[in-house]
């Protein structure tokens, strides 16, 4: 595969837009209604973009939306791609790769997550404080090959993947709406199936507090090119560490307490946007 023109991509978009947001925000499995509260806003569907690829899962809607939130702009994807669709790990940050060209330089990383902490409830946000990349330590991993230094290091340093003043800033956020968050560790797997309970306690001992399919490239790639991040996870269900167990996890329990976490992450970025300039 020749390497994506990640500008040309940028200027494509930029040209069907009046915005010219800095953060972009990607929403994840049953947070596309989040986009609905964008104002002044410019669609584009993925499946008009260059180098973009429509997803495929159900609760992705598969359309870019840049306006504004509580008057600061905002460049939202409504809907990712996952590397269990069968996209690489290079198909699924390119757009990170493109807002970077963009001129975006904070993107804040959403998921529907399974709770390993035995202290989450499904419902619950979180807060990733750090996070275990499983797919990419093992070599699905978007940095693989050549480097080109434009993008970013050869050897990236980790230590701080997701930003400290962002979190700080969120913690503040949170207390000040009244609404608990939960911080941890997020461990990003491949999926498609489900954990299991076997998989469940390894991903807890190695030190996870919620786990998902998506994220941790993502988290990747915009480390690499310098760029801020901040994640949340929304607990959509509780991962379930012993077999016999009476209980099935499902999609569409993940989609239906995205309907519980919609109200309360919408209330978390309408307040981080009208304090970002505490962020900068
Ligand atoms: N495991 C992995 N990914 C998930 C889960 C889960 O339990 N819930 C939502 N995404």
């Amino acid at each position: 595969m020749t390497k994506p023109d990640y500008e040309q991509i940028a200027a494509f978009i930029a040209q069907h837009t009046r915005h010219r947001p800095q953060i972009a925000i990607v929403l994840g499995s049953g947070y596309s209604a989040l986009a609905d509260e964008i104002t002044d806003a410019d669609t584009l569907s993925y499946a008009d973009i260059p180098g973009f690829q429509p997803s495929t899962v159900e609760g992705h809607r598969g359309q870019l939306v840049i306006g504004t939130l509580e008057n600061t702009p905002v460049f939202v994807m409504q809907g990712r791609v996952h590397y269990y669709e069968g996209f690489s790990p290079e198909e699924v940050t390119l757009p990170i790769r493109v807002m970077y060209s963009f001129g975006i330089d904070t993107v804040i990383l959403t998921n529907a997550a399974g709770g390993l902490n035995p202290g989450f409830q499904p419902g619950d946000l979180m807060l990733i404080e750090d996070q275990i990349n499983l797919v990419g330590m093992i070599g699905h991993n978007p940095l693989m090959g050549p480097n080109d230094p434009s993008l970013g290091p050869r050897f990236p340093d980790m230590i701080t993947v997701y930003d400290r003043r962002l979190r700080e800033l969120t913690i503040a956020v949170a207390a000040e709406l009244g609404q608990p968050l939960r911080r941890g560790v997020y461990v990003g797997l491949s999926g498609p199936a489900f954990e299991t309970p076997a998989e469940v306690r390894f991903v807890r001992l190695i030190g996870g507090d919620a786990t998902g399919m998506s994220t941790t490239n993502e988290a990747l790639v915009a480390r690499h090119a310098g760029m801020r991040v901040l994640g949340l996870s929304g607990i959509s269900n509780v991962a379930v560490d012993a077999v016999d167990t009476p209980r099935v996890t499902s999609h569409a329990e993940v989609l239906e307490a995205g309907a519980v976490i919609v109200p309360r992450m919408l209330a978390l970025l309408r307040g981080l946007m009208r304090r970002w300039p505490e962020a900068a």
